[in-house]
């Protein structure tokens, strides 16, 4: 039997280096077990490390820095304000970190093998245990894993460190660094299957009806002799019934690996669809010797997905147009170490405004946000960050797509985004074709896309002429922006299927009525953006999404639109200046935070009646006020007095000039003869602070989210608060990070003090174990607030049985 061993707890890290510096590190330091210096030596002073549980991520611990080299036009492409790598990646600097764990390996396990597995170090890492070198990992969004046995001490003490270089830079974004992502050890037989072994293709029989499952389960041996194994797949419904089963022998010579393929015929079963993502687990059990030497279990769904040059996209046979956002992996408070509760946050924010699918730009996914996908009915393009077919990019994409193959929710492979300087050119035939065919080796199933944008770093491409010779060789094109390349493409390329994998790029800063650039402040609708930004006419946005949603809507042959982004990101603070350090083209703010334009989309992709008004503040000038609803007409009143009743423009929303407004702006939407409303107020004395935990349970070792609100006295929120606040967590429970949503603070986010950004803010409570944490908030001037979550013991690890 397998058994694994969550390895995120106890670790101890040292910020900088302490050498060895590299596997080759000083004369004989490429001599097996030479490494018994530095931070890789088994005994050393460790009163300058901290105690760290893993997810860790060492640069959102760091300081803002203003570093004003300038970037060359092919570091940074094409951003407006973005002048140094330093400060697209949010103005915080990447370093040296080390890592080190001492555990014990029962002597009863000697004679099996154990492995480590990584899902995710940023980046360079490099691990050595008990001396020896182990392995280096360049990518810090791909895992890896390592078969350990050979260095492992059976009944004693076992030391592992890992050297993690986050200096080097992968995009263009905020990256931070560390192990920020499980780590987990497996002790197995030494006939196991393969990790990511385990392939289900389920296809749906012509009735409609029925179903067949192929399965491979690929299966390793480490003995020194040739096995006969039994392999016994059992498919599993949703409340762990067996409802199909099936068993075959197979031999698996010395030391070496064999496959195994089944056929399981299933004459009734449940579909995974986006609206009832139902979930079956196969439980494969190896036996081998007499013995049950392993059992794995692994979540798939039965469906149908398809994409059609005119129609769009399929899933079971029902054309679904895909509501996507693009999405980066960091979150306020955590950086790139976010807990597993934190995405299941983000992802549930996303859906509430009618989100159905998501690009995990620019890089693999952490499994636990396809897991999550994959329970919420989310549909995903899972891509990797390089376009690259040198041999270790090719086998990062072969890790990704085995690892994630049996997720349901993922429908398209992404191969590369908007690859400017080589996109056009002959190589990227070449290139292309071999990215493509390491994906269908490992899943023949999906399509591959590309994000493709018509610029080769020079120039605009006025039409498909320029690199169709590339993107012909995709199953699915997929366009960043560029709408008025689409027709002509299609015309084209009538018989390839398109999806626009990147629109909008519309920044906005939550609750924020008025540009400053100053502050990091940028308002869509303010009409002097240009003057008012150092960008200039670039700063100027206004309707652009809009333009893209209504142009989108119009052609049925595009499959979906993944909107830039779902939610705030550090780094690439465009079209702001410093001190401006995270962007500001999410729907939802850095903490998850809805901004008004989320009641755009929200209108445009959901059945719910919508309607929001803003500015939800003002002062005594002339002001527009809009509205994003759903509604056919709606009129507006300014303290009781009515502005006017209007239709919803061509761009689906309301606006009205020269309000004049004193304490009430309210709007009344008329939908399908239903009446709808909402109000505006002006709130401005803070009174008590309010605690809203999002769950009021967590398993032990995960995170509470806790909402704050300051307000007034009637509960309502003051949107002008910035008051300082500060947490005190006792219990079952510490204080794992907090943020606020404002692009441009510069506080940390690992000190329990933090100002409210436009009336809220964000805690993160780590849950340490079981037991009850009460959660605290204390402003001047302020009457305190309260909570309490409730901490529980975790069902199974990670997510892993
Ligand atoms: C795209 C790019 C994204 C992001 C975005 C900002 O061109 O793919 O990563 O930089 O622009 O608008």
């Amino acid at each position: 039997m397998c058994k694994t061993i969550d390895f995120d707890k106890d670790w101890m890290f040292h910020a900088g280096d302490l050498g060895p510096v590299s596997e080759t590190d000083r004369w004989g330091g490429a001599k097996a077990r030479a490494f018994d210096y530095g931070a890789a030596a088994e005994e050393i002073d460790t009163s300058k490390w901290r105690s760290i549980d893993i997810p860790h991520d060492f640069v959102v611990e760091g300081d803002y820095t203003r570093k004003p080299e300038v970037a060359d036009m092919r570091d940074i492409p094409e951003m407006e304000s973005i002048s140094s790598r330093h400060f697209a990646g949010g103005s915080l600097a990447g370093g040296i970190g080390w890592y080190r764990k001492a555990f014990d390996i029962p002597s009863e396990y000697d004679g099996k093998r154990v492995y480590i597995f990584f899902d995710g170090v940023f980046r360079d890492s490099t691990v050595y245990l008990n001396h020896y070198y182990v392995g280096s990992h360049k990518s810090g969004y791909t895992g890896f894993y390592y078969d350990i046995t050979d260095f492992v001490n059976f009944g004693g003490k076992n030391v592992i460190a890992v050297r993690v270089d986050s200096r080097g830079r992968e995009g263009w974004w905020y990256e931070g660094g560390g192990i920020y992502r499980h780590v987990r050890l497996e002790i197995s037989d030494s006939l196991r299957c393969a990790p990511d072994g385990v392939f289900v293709i389920s296809e749906i029989g012509a009735d409609g009806h029925s179903a067949e499952l192929k399965i491979k389960t690929e299966l390793i041996s480490r003995y020194t002799e040739k096995k006969t194994v039994r392999v016994v797949s059992s498919v599993l419904d949703n409340t762990e019934e067996i409802v199909a089963e099936k068993e075959d022998i197979i031999t698996v010579d010395e030391w070496d690996s064999a496959q195994c393929s089944q056929i399981i015929g299933l004459t009734e079963f449940k579909l995974w669809d986006i609206e009832s993502p139902y979930l079956y687990t196969l439980k494969t059990t190896v036996f081998c010797d007499g013995r049950e030497c392993d059992t794995r279990y692994t979540k798939f769904g039965i469906r149908s997905a398809c994409f059609d040059p005119d129609n769009g996209f399929f899933l079971n046979g029902r054309r679904i147009r895909l509501h996507g956002v693009c999405a980066h992996q960091d979150h306020a408070g955590c950086g790139i170490a976010v807990p597993d509760s934190v995405w299941e946050y983000r992802f549930e924010r996303m859906k509430s405004f009618g989100v159905n699918a998501y690009r995990c730009s620019h890089h693999a996914p952490s499994p636990v946000v396809l897991d999550i996908c994959d329970r919420l009915g989310i549909l995903v393009l899972d891509e990797t960050r390089r376009m690259s077919s040198a041999p270790e990019d090719v086998e990062c994409l072969e890790y990704l797509v085995k690892r994630d193959r049996n997720h349901p929710s993922v429908i398209l492979w992404g191969i590369g985004n908007e690859e400017i300087f080589s996109q056009d050119r002959p190589e990227a035939e070449r290139t292309t074709t071999t990215l493509k065919m390491a994906v269908k080796k490992q899943d023949p199933t999906r399509p591959v896309t590309s994000a493709v944008v018509c610029w080769n770093g020079q120039q605009r491409f006025d039409n498909a002429a320029g690199y169709v010779h590339v993107t012909r060789l995709l199953d699915v094109m997929g366009f960043n922006y560029c709408r008025y390349a689409w027709d002509d493409y299609h015309g084209r390329m009538s018989r390839q299927p398109i999806i626009i994998t990147e629109a909008a790029s519309n920044s906005w800063t939550r609750g924020c009525y008025s540009t400053d650039e100053s502050r990091g402040r940028y308002y869509i609708y303010d009409r002097e953006n240009e003057s008012k930004c150092k960008s200039g006419i670039k700063a100027v946005k206004k309707d652009i999404a809009e333009h893209e949603l209504k142009f989108f809507s119009e052609r049925e042959y595009l499959a979906g639109i993944f909107i830039w982004t779902g939610i705030d990101y550090r780094g690439e603070p465009t079209p702001m200046d410093y001190p401006a350090v995270s962007s500001q083209f999410g729907i939802l703010d850095y903490c998850g935070f809805e901004k008004d334009n989320y009641y755009f989309y929200k209108s445009m992709w959901t059945d719910e009646d919508v309607i929001h008004v803003f500015p939800r503040v003002w002062d005594k000038n002339e002001f527009t006020a809009y509205c994003y609803s759903n509604a056919e007409e709606a009129e507006l009143f300014a303290d009781g007095k009515s502005i006017g009743r209007k239709k919803r423009n061509d761009l689906g929303y309301f606006s009205w000039d020269n309000v004049k407004c004193g304490s009430s702006l309210l709007v009344k939407g008329y939908r399908n003869g239903r009446e709808m409303y909402d109000e505006a107020r002006l709130f401005s004395h803070a009174h008590h602070i309010e605690l809203t935990p999002y769950r009021s349970k967590v398993s032990a070792g995960d995170t509470a989210i806790v909402n704050i609100r300051v307000c007034d006295n009637g509960g309502n929120t003051v949107l002008t608060a910035d008051n300082e606040l500060v947490f005190e967590i006792s219990g079952a429970g510490s204080f794992l990070g907090c943020g606020n949503g404002d692009p441009a603070s510069h506080e940390p986010d690992k000190k329990p003090i933090r100002r409210a950004f436009n009336g809220l803010c964000q805690l993160l409570v780590k849950a340490d174990g079981d037991g009850v944490i009460n959660i605290r908030a204390v402003g001047e001037g302020l009457e305190d607030g309260c909570c309490m979550v409730v901490s529980e013991q975790k069902g199974d690890v990670n997510g892993y049985k």
